[in-house]
């Protein structure tokens, strides 16, 4: 039996990428309990994972004898999944988005502070090789002060409005594409940036999923605290053209640009270095992660600070697309 005992709340679509990563690292970690609103959901995760099923997840942390949640519900249900584990004196990993409002971002803030447990948000692509890289000669300062960050996630996406689900409406998901896979390239702009945000603004198109209630696609400015300003592209309508960055860091001394798989620092010294890294599997990094910060008792990369401050520009994007304004980030 691993030491740290989970129970999975969702056992939707992500959940099996999870669920690769608890298989790799069983030496550490396991899931103990699954919770799936739907009862053939629940029975068949429970099935494959040894696990015991409920379909209410507060049976489950009342009668369960658990270390921590994973949290894989649509974006609607996080805030009372993250506040009853709180309550419930469980460490939380959390899929994005962490919430969705300020009122819920409070919330969060305070049920993980009063319950004194850490909370780690699966920001599974800041456990990309690249993305890894990037910050170890960021930190090193190998491209001096920072000026600018450009972050890209656009892919086209056959999504049905029969089976789309929660996701079409902004009621469940909190918006559009902007705050569902456009979250990934926010907080990996954080990352890069290495400030704190202070104001952004959008322009948020609908192209071609015209079924969705919120945008398909979305294109956001930032300024962070330390100068750094952040440009970010994403869109389920369309993929992006050949040669588009996946991220780029432009500072005083040179710059930095991934494809997501290699990274190329190029210094205007005219040195120039590209790093060819092995490809990972970024959920199985992830849950790795996870549980070597709750055994080690060390900080996860992202908590929910970074979690809210992601939050914090979306919501800031959001407002300063709807006033046509830039926006403060609360
Ligand atoms: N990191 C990534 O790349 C990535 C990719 C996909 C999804 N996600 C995130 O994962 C989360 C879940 O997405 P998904 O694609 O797995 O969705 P999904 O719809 O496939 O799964 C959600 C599951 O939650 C269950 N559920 C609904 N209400 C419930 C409740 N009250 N109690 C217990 N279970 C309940 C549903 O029955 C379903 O099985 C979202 O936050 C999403 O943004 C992340």
């Amino acid at each position: 039996m691993a030491p740290l005992k989970v129970g999975l709340i969702g056992g939707g679509g992500i959940a099996s990428a999870h669920i690769r990563g608890y298989r790799e690292h069983a030496d550490k970690i396991g899931v103990t309990a699954v919770a799936d609103a739907r009862q053939e959901t629940a029975a068949a995760r429970g099935e494959e994972l040894g696990a015991t099923a409920y379909t209410d997840y507060a049976e489950m942390l009342a009668s369960e004898e658990l270390d921590a949640v994973d949290i894989c519900l649509p974006h609607h249900l996080h805030r009372d999944a993250i506040v009853a584990a709180a309550q419930a004196g469980k460490h939380i990993l959390c899929e994005k988005p962490l919430c969705l409002t300020a009122e819920e971002a409070a919330d969060v803030r305070a049920a993980v502070r009063a319950g004194g447990v850490t909370l780690m948000c699966a920001h599974n692509q800041l456990f990309m090789p690249a993305v890894a890289k990037a910050k170890e000669l960021l930190d090193a300062g190998t491209i001096g002060t920072v000026y600018e960050v450009r972050t890209t996630d656009s892919f086209y996406n056959d999504f049905d409005p029969a089976t789309m689900g929660w996701r079409a409406s902004s009621r469940t998901s909190g918006g559009g594409e902007l705050i569902d896979t456009g979250y990934h390239p926010t907080y990996l702009m954080l990352h890069l940036a290495g400030g704190l945000p202070v104001e952004a603004t959008a322009m948020l198109s609908t192209h071609r999923l015209k079924f969705m209630e919120g945008e398909d696609s979305a294109q956001v400015l930032i300024r962070f605290d330390n100068g750094v300003v952040g440009q970010l592209v994403t869109s389920w309508a369309y993929q992006p053209a050949p040669n588009t960055e996946r991220f780029s860091v432009v500072g005083e001394l040179g710059s930095l640009r991934s494809d997501g798989n290699s990274l190329t620092s190029r210094l205007r010294s005219g040195a120039s270095e590209t790093f060819d890294l092995e490809p990972n599997d970024t959920f199985v990094a992830e849950i790795g992660h996870f549980a070597d910060s709750l055994l080690g008792g060390t900080r996860p990369l992202h908590t929910e600070e970074e979690g809210l401050a992601v939050l914090g520009i979306l919501l800031a994007a959001y407002e300063g697309a709807r006033s046509k304004t830039i926006a403060p980030i609360r």
